[in-house]
């Protein structure tokens, strides 16, 4: 969930269920996205002052890069720019959403754990305990205001995205235990790797 969607396009035998092109267009996708270790994910980002034609090109091609690596959501320091700006897109034939500077407004009292996973850290889930209603406020991409109350999976990724603003990574927002978990899958998929 979150990033990715809720099961993992990662592993190997969801691949073999997409045709070859799908992986290629994927794979050219996720060798864009900034992957953990890279400082601009735990940089608070900066927030957007120009609504201009540049801001408007950044936006599309996270859209794009979202859509190829088939993610539900994507923020700016995962490509590397430090802006407060994510995109996200939870039904796969909706348009896609840009929330630029947003702010949470609200979050309701219920909470939910839930996995996800994040273009950043592939082939890592982990439960996070997130609030299952919120409103956030923001700016689209000409600088109008505007307001979303989300809830369930919606508002999850909207959750993780923003966070993505602050530096916090969902590795963050788990147990003890699932992190040390997921920290030794990544030194395993490491070795792998490099062998
Ligand atoms: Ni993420």
């Amino acid at each position: 969930m979150a990033d990715e969607p809720e099961i993992d396009e990662h592993e190997d035998d969801d691949e073999q269920r997409l045709d070859p092109e799908a992986v290629a267009r994927r794979e050219a996708a996720m060798a864009k996205i900034v992957r953990m270790g890279d400082p601009v994910l735990r940089t608070v980002a900066r927030p957007v002052d120009e609504f201009d034609g540049e801001l408007r090109e950044e936006i599309s091609w996270m859209g794009q890069l979202m859509h190829d690596a088939l993610g539900v959501g994507l923020a700016a320091p995962q490509v590397g720019i430090s802006h407060r700006l994510f995109v996200y897109r939870v039904e796969p034939d909706s348009p896609i959403v840009a929330v630029i500077n947003p702010e949470l407004e609200w979050t309701g009292d219920d909470t939910e754990l839930g996995e996800e996973g994040c273009l950043s850290i592939p082939g890592i889930q982990v439960d996070v305990e997130r609030p299952v209603h919120v409103r956030v406020g923001g700016l689209d991409a000409n600088g109008d205001v505007v307001h979303i109350e989300a809830e369930g999976l919606e508002a999850r990724v909207i959750q993780h995205e923003m966070d993505h603003l602050d530096g916090v990574l969902i590795l963050d927002r788990t147990s003890k235990d699932e992190r040390k978990a997921a920290m030794r899958k990544l030194r395993e998929m490491e070795r792998s790797r490099a062998a």
